[in-house]
């Protein structure tokens, strides 16, 4: 099962008239980070949205571990898909640790959640500090350490981050891009969308090259990054 933990075939999805994705394939192995880079518009988010259950599905399979994915978000997320939407979303008036406890809202295991607390507390001290602060008064690179944080409440075997690094400084993308190849090594499978095309293929195993509705090229990461035409053409450089 470990070359399609997420299989994915002939994805359609519309929004009303639109057809924002023309017959969409992806496969991610367990425990591989990859990819989808592609130009603003092309259908990530949207991608992301139909994975996570969130948007109605027009046509296609969508298999997680060899099973059909359900149809509602709550069963994807019971079931261990976590999405970090883009812009985090996160519940700005509350507190950090209100926040994450949002994040384990449907378990029951008190131990095993003060434990899940103290895992991404060790993955981003700096939110550990700032436990009773109202996530709204956080720094961008806060935000988006807690919005994953709050993802990994959910105790996810897949985690979904649509442009993690959207306004964040360099340095601060960097650490942040380091800490989800930690997540990886813990055992979590990662699907990242980025605009940041170079620095997301440089953490993942494999990526996909997105055009408007439709998946352009696919291919070990290095692959990517090593072929001009690629870079030229879906890389900006
Ligand atoms: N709620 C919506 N209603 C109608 N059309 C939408 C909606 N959301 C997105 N679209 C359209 O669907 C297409 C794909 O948008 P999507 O947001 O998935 O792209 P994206 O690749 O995530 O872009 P970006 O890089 O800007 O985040 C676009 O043409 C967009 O205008
Ligand atoms: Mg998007």
């Amino acid at each position: 099962m470990s070359d399609n933990y997420l299989e994915i075939q002939g994805l359609h999805v519309y929004y009303g008239n639109i057809h924002a994705l023309h017959g969409i394939d992806l496969s991610v192995g367990k425990n591989e980070i990859v990819s989808i880079v592609g130009v603003n518009g092309a259908g990530k988010s949207t991608l992301m949205w139909a994975i996570a259950g969130v948007l109605p599905i027009a046509g296609g399979t969508l298999l997680f571990d060899g099973a059909p994915l359900p149809t509602s978000p709550h069963r994807i997320v019971a079931l261990g898909i976590s999405l970090v939407p883009e812009r985090r979303r996160l519940f700005s008036t509350l507190t950090l640790r209100e926040n994450l406890i949002m994040g384990a809202i449907r378990r029951t295991d008190r131990e095993g959640i003060a434990a899940d607390m103290e895992r991404v507390f060790a993955l981003y001290p700096v939110l550990k500090e700032r436990m009773s602060q109202r996530a709204g008064t956080l720094s961008g690179g806060e935000q988006q350490m807690l919005a994953i944080a709050r993802a990994l409440m959910s105790r996810p075997s897949v985690l979904l981050l649509d442009e993690p690094s959207l306004g964040l400084a360099p340095l601060v993308t960097e650490a942040l891009f380091d800490t989800i190849l930690k997540i990886r090594d813990e055992g979590v499978t990662v699907v990242l969308v980025e605009q940041n095309a170079f620095q997301a293929l440089e953490i993942s195993d494999r990526g996909y090259v997105m055009q408007i509705g439709k998946m352009a090229e696919s291919a070990p990461a290095a692959e990517l990054l090593g072929n001009p035409l690629i870079r030229k053409t879906y890389l900006g450089g």
